[in-house]
């Protein structure tokens, strides 16, 4: 086991990783519960009057969502109720410079961390430790707390490399979501066990599917996911065109080919897959096309159709317990909302247990007024959760307990 801020001494300097990887729209970065849920660990920290930095991750290397965290320090502060300086440094000079300046009660956040050569490279969890990001700033602080579950499942530098060298703490987010995770893992369902999966990351759902396929009795695709299982079944669907968003679908295909076919031969018949998926017209409206005579782009798409979720409603409604990880559509556009709504609302409707996760698929159970009483636990984590699920180690827990 690992040990947690419940353990610290009070007025310590702390380092802290959180996840407030967020969606951004037009440059604007989007506020979510990974902001809220550390907000509320900040301000139990600030109590015992620590002083903190944060760490924490936007985006990947080449994708428009890779940005600096000036605006995430905004958001934070908003939720904390204190001010949280951003650096625009993760350990160069200006990023001593504001450690230097710390005091108690204080927090700031350095910059982005995949900024730095270290924090992506392949190295083992002791090669990171001994990296200059984690040998700079590892003196500067009396001890290093991990509040970020929802990235966990990564074993980079300012995950697994601090606690090599440093005193080491579990935030409370990283806790309880870990305890309420692994106890999912854990348990028995008697009857059937559904799992509803989407988002954009099909890399982490399809090798989630590997190893899922013991406890899981249906699964029900939407999302990128959906679009290249179906394409792996021969439909113009789930490829990248010049003209289209660009990048959604050939590297992940590529990548993956393989294991979608292995799944589909393997154990196929508890997959369910888009019937039918929506896109928007040359008015602008909503229109569905069956699978079978798609008139929109392979990228067009954007929700599953009517059909499909009237196909995956009694799934939902006969099963014991409902896992939902990662969106059916671009539900921030409420005509492309439909499945995921559709979904959830079922799940809402019935009395399984039910456990939403995906970076920010639980967004849409507040946005859209379903009700978060509904659920019994609405993760932030996206692809951590699902490893969870499979039973796997999480490279954050593993250096925590090291
Ligand atoms: C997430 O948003 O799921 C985590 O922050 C991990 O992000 P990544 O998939 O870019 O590593």
């Amino acid at each position: 086991m690992f040990e947690t801020i419940d353990d610290l001494d009070d007025q310590q300097r702390l380092l802290m990783r959180i996840d407030v990887n967020a969606p951004v729209d037009d440059g604007e970065v989007q506020d979510n519960r990974r902001f809220v849920r550390h907000a509320e660990t900040i301000s139990e920290l600030l109590a015992n009057d620590h002083a903190i930095a944060l760490m924490a991750h936007q985006g990947r290397p080449g994708r428009d969502t890779f940005v600096t965290l000036e605006q995430h320090a905004d958001i934070l502060a908003d939720h904390v109720g204190e001010s949280v300086e951003y650096v625009p440094s993760t350990y160069g000079e200006e990023a001593l410079d504001a450690i230097d300046d710390l005091e108690s009660g204080d927090v700031i956040l350095l910059e982005n961390v995949r900024m730095t050569d270290e924090e992506l490279a392949d190295l083992t969890p002791e090669e990171h430790g001994e990296t200059e990001f984690v040998q700079t700033l590892a003196p500067e602080f009396d001890a290093y707390v991990n509040d970020g579950y929802s990235v966990a499942h990564r074993a980079h530098t300012s995950i697994v490399g601090f606690p090599q060298v440093m005193d080491s703490y579990a935030g409370r987010v990283m806790a309880d979501e870990y305890e309420y995770n692994t106890s999912v893992e854990r348990r028995e369902f008697d009857g059937k066990v559904t799992m509803v999966l989407g988002g954009t990351k099909a890399e982490d759902v399809i090798a989630a599917m590997e190893h899922l396929d013991e406890k899981v009795d249906q699964f029900l695709l939407g999302g990128i996911v959906g679009h290249l299982f179906q394409r792996a079944n021969g439909y113009e669907i789930g490829r990248d065109t010049p003209e289209g968003p660009g990048g959604l679908y050939d590297d992940n295909w590529e990548a993956n080919e393989e294991t979608i076919r292995e799944v589909i031969d393997e154990y196929g018949d508890r997959i369910s897959l888009p019937v039918d998926v929506a896109r928007e017209d040359e008015n602008g409206e909503r229109v569905t096309d069956r699978m079978e005579s798609l008139q929109g782009g392979p990228d067009e798409y954007m929700d599953i159709g009517e059909a499909t979720i009237d196909a995956y409603r009694p799934h939902v409604e006969e099963s014991e317990a409902v896992l939902v990880k990662g969106a059916l559509g671009v539900f921030e556009i409420e005509e492309f909302s439909y499945g995921t709504r559709g979904v959830l609302q079922a799940v809402a409707d019935t009395d399984c247990f039910s456990v939403v996760g995906g970076g920010d698929t639980s967004r849409s159970v507040e946005m859209y007024d379903i009700g978060t009483e509904h659920f019994n636990h609405l993760s932030i984590a996206g692809g951590a959760y699902l490893k969870a699920l499979t039973g796997e180690p999480l490279a954050a827990i593993e250096a925590l307990e090291k």
